[in-house]
């Protein structure tokens, strides 16, 4: 009986006291008997975000808004009444209607209401977790057809889960728009629109005017945004289809809060993470990033370079529509055609790839997701009012098609994941993008691979050429001469090792002329007065009397007239020696370091060396039969005849040594610091890239007459490439060019030159161009790719520079020999 009136009690009070505790705790939900006025509240059912009234801080006027529960920081993401506000701060109230409609009223009058159409029985209106506040029927739980919802009517902030664009079937636009100001959460005039281009576009508006174009949609990220990449903060998406095309967002990790805001007083979309620690809001991203971001920058076929020494440069084939206004950095009225665009044979224009870039405003484009770059192209070229072409998802391999019509606006370069863009060009204008300069250099290749191999292979060569001109220029790695020469076998001759003797008065030390990387180098000269220089090969070979006799007859037919010529051999007993002709002018080592000597290399000289060393790379490379790296090229190794052409010597040894695979990971690294890339200097990794890597310095070193290393300006550069690295950056190339020889050098051929040593000297292989690529950019006037921060092997065991000729030194580095080779 006591137990019963004692339950009874418990009873009685939970039922009294229930209504009070659904007030002073949390409520998430208002329905049709309530009315919420000022100082109340709904909380969220995990007490994430809050409803209520409240009053910016330097204003006496009050707003229904919604902000998060649990940040000190009062930092409101939806406003409802930001044009009509409560003139005092007790006066609100809001109810919700038969219909389903929230009423904001002040007094008697109507501030603000929502506009659900459809109705329901049971209304409530709900603050979910999310921060959405929605109106449904009591029992219903489908986001779908909920009455109305505050996310479609965004203020400043968009929050996880919100949809940023349109709704197709009721044509309405979600729109984020600033607040006026930090007090005044009536919309400003900045917003986030997103422009129904056939090939939809996003962009920052400042009201009816473009400010910045955060572009389309590509697959992956938005065209403007190209460091939008996968994090572990959130995931984003994109969606276009035929109800919706949207962006929206998903945190990963609930306990992480985020939000993009648009703020009118900096003019500037953020996206904002909570710091638990330091109770602030972080930036993590934000729009317009740079200069190169604001529309239109560079106007009219402009592109807008952030690195460059320009802010702004036509694109390659056009010229400044005003050059005084462009020389005064007026960039606005961009840029026109050096030739004009001709419908009557526009089957005869071509198309110009630029990379790297946002891709132009696509107000006036045309989009086919079904078909590919090919088609595209055709169809581009088969409308003349089509400007450029390219794929409209960049997805894996590319995909779609999205054409322009008309000018091409708003164009800049990313340094990183830009995309690229097919130019149309009169066809007289694509020679000067370089297929002219593959030509000329095609014709001096070819005569060169004709002198060199003779008119045995002319037929084969020329098929590759003709392959060549017909191809895309970059990156064709043909095996060349593979085939017909087999069976000629040119006899290379032996001479005996006494006769090498008597040349060499005995190996006489006053004969010596250089100590190359397999032993020391004598002068000498036959009965028959002809001089020849011999190279006494280190006995430590390895390989058999056969193997080496084919080696060196492989050797012997590698012939180019940038190759010192090997004219026979000697193996006898332990003896092993090559025989070459003797260069007499000696080696670049001993000219182009030497000041006084240095002044006989002027610049048409060097320019002529550097494009000789190329070719005879590009022989070893590419067009002999076999594929030779060279592992050690450098000044040393470039001698010169009596007309001071370059000849490479100093190749192919490596396979004598049993050491040489066209490709590889070695553990013997035969190099000289200074010379060799970082991947092969530490790791032992070489390719023919590492030998591009080796030319670049050597053609840098040949422009200053500046060793690469034991280099020193005040001690501000370790070693030449990152000083030329940092001039170049400033825009002071030019004051790299070697002092003694100013005079006759063509500045924009020695400017070429840096531009494409920087491009050598980069830090991955693939950074690197192929010789093909560097004989083309040599020889033209085109636009090429910008540098990056070069890389360069640190030698951490030895900054001193060993010039005395003769030496060598071993250092022990990751348990590889390195062989340091020096001066001959
Ligand atoms: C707010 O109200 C107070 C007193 O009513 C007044 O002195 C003050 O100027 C008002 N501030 C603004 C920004 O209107
Ligand atoms: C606020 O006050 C102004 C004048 O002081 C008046 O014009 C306006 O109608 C008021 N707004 C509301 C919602 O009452
Ligand atoms: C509810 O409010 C809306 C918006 O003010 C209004 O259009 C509708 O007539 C109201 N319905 C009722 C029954 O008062
Ligand atoms: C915009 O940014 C400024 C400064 O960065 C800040 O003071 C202001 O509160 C922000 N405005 C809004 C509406 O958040
Ligand atoms: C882009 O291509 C990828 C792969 O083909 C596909 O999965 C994706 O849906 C495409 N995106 C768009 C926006 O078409
Ligand atoms: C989520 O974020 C919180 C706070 O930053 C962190 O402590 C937690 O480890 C994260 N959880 C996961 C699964 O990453
Ligand atoms: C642009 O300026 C440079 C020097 O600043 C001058 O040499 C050149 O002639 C100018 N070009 C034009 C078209 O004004
Ligand atoms: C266009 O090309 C045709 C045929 O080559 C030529 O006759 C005509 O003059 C050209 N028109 C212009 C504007 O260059
Ligand atoms: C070229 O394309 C434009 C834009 O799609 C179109 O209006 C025009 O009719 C096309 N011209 C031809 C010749 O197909």
């Amino acid at each position: 009986m006591n137990i019963d009136i004692i339950s009874f009690l418990i009873n009685l009070t939970c039922i009294l006291l229930l209504p009070s505790l659904k007030f002073s705790i949390a409520v998430d939900t208002l329905d049709l008997s309530q009315s919420f006025t000022n100082g109340m509240t709904l909380v969220s059912q995990g007490e994430k975000f809050v409803l209520g009234f409240f009053s910016p801080m330097n204003s006496n006027k009050s707003y229904l808004g919604i902000w998060y529960k649990n940040i000190p920081v009062q930092t409101v993401v939806w406003v409802a009444n930001g044009v009509k506000p409560i003139n005092d701060s007790s006066s609100g109230i809001l109810t919700l209607n038969d219909t389903g409609n929230l009423v904001l009223k002040q007094r008697d009058e109507v501030v603000w209401y929502t506009t659900s159409q459809q109705g329901s029985l049971n209304p409530v209106a709900q603050l979910l977790d999310s921060g959405n506040l929605v109106i449904r029927g009591e029992k219903e739980t489908n986001p779908e057809v909920y009455l109305w919802q505050s996310f479609d009517y965004p203020s400043d902030t968009i929050l996880p889960g919100m949809k940023l664009g349109w709704n197709l079937r009721t044509h309405t636009e979600r729109r984020m728009t600033s607040w006026k100001s930090p007090d005044d959460p009536s919309p400003g005039d900045l917003y986030w629109g997103s422009l129904l281009y056939n090939y939809p576009e996003q962009y920052l508006m400042q009201g009816t005017k473009k400010y910045v174009r955060v572009g389309p949609w590509n697959g992956l990220h938005f065209s403007g945004v190209p460091d939008q990449k996968p994090n572990n903060v959130y995931a984003y998406n994109f969606v276009s289809n035929k109800d919706e095309i949207y962006y929206t967002y998903s945190m990963l990790n609930d306990s992480v809060i985020s939000r993009m805001e648009l703020n009118q007083t900096d003019s500037i979309y953020y996206r904002y993470v909570w710091s638990e620690d330091q109770q602030i809001w972080n930036v993590m991203k934000s729009l317009p990033k740079d200069r190169c971001d604001y529309y239109r920058k560079c106007g009219v076929y402009g592109i807008c370079t952030i690195t460059g020494s320009l802010l702004c440069e036509c694109l390659s084939g056009f010229s400044p529509r005003s050059p005084a206004a462009w020389n005064s950095s007026d960039w606005s009225q961009g840029c026109v055609r050096n030739k004009p665009l001709n419908c009557t044979n526009k089957l005869n224009d071509g198309f110009v790839k630029v990379k790297g870039l946002k891709i132009p405003d696509c107000s006036h484009t045309w989009v086919d997701q079904t078909i590919g770059l090919n088609e595209c192209r055709l169809k581009c070229l088969n409308n003349c009012s089509c400007t450029a072409y390219t794929n409209s998802n960049i997805t894996g391999e590319g995909s779609g098609c999205v054409m322009w019509f008309g000018d091409l606006i708003d164009i800049r370069e990313f340094e990183n994941d830009g995309q690229d863009l097919y130019i149309r060009m009169d066809a007289s204008e694509l020679g000067k993008e370089g297929h002219d300069g593959l030509k000329k250099n095609l014709i001096s290749i070819l005569a060169s691979i004709i002198i060199a191999s003779g008119m045995l292979f002319f037929g084969y060569r020329l098929y590759i050429l003709r392959h060549r001109i017909t191809e895309d220029s970059e990156n064709i790695e043909l095996e060349g001469g593979r085939g017909s020469e087999d069976e000629d076998d040119l006899d290379l001759p032996l001479l005996t090792y006494s006769t090498l003797v008597t040349a060499t008065d005995n190996f006489s030390i006053k004969n010596k002329i250089g100590e190359g990387g397999f032993g020391p180098v004598y002068k000498g000269r036959l009965a028959s007065r002809q001089e020849i220089a011999v190279k006494r090969l280190s006995s430590d070979s390895g390989q058999g009397i056969n193997e080496l006799k084919n080696e060196v007859k492989l050797i012997a037919k590698l012939q180019h007239r940038n190759l010192v010529k090997l004219l026979g051999c000697c193996i006898e007993e332990e003896h092993r020696m090559l025989v070459y002709e003797y260069m007499p002018n000696n080696s670049l080592n001993w000219l182009i370091f030497d000041d006084t000597k240095s002044k006989l290399l002027d610049w048409p000289k060097r320019f002529n060396i550097i494009c000789g060393i190329a070719r005879g790379l590009l022989y070893l490379h590419q067009d002999s039969r076999l594929r030779i790296i060279h592992r050690d090229l450098k000044p040393s190794n470039i001698l010169l005849d009596d007309k001071l052409n370059p000849k490479i010597s100093d190749f192919g040894i490596a396979r004598i040594f049993g050491l040489d695979q066209t490709h590889g990971n070695t553990s013997r690294v035969v190099g000289t610091y200074g010379y060799m890339a970082p991947e092969y200097a530490a790791d032992g990794l070489f390719s023919v890239k590492s030998d591009v890597f080796s030319f670049g310095i050597l053609m840098l070193e040949i422009i200053c007459g500046k060793r690469s290393r034991g280099f020193y300006v005040e001690n501000e550069s370790p070693n030449l490439v990152t000083h030329a690295w940092s001039l170049w950056k400033e825009g002071r190339a030019l004051e790299l060019i070697d002092k003694n020889i100013k005079d006759a050098c063509v500045e924009s051929e020695a400017l070429r030159c840096i531009h494409v040593s920087l491009l050598c000297v980069q830090q991955f292989p693939e950074d690197r161009p192929g010789m093909p690529s560097v004989i083309l950019m040599l020889g033209s006037d085109g636009e090429f790719a910008k540098p990056k921060e070069p890389g360069y092997y640190v030698n951490k065991y030895s900054f001193a520079e060993t010039s005395k000729s003769g030496q060598s030194e071993k250092t022990i580095t990751n348990q590889m020999t390195i062989t340091l080779l020096e001066a001959r």
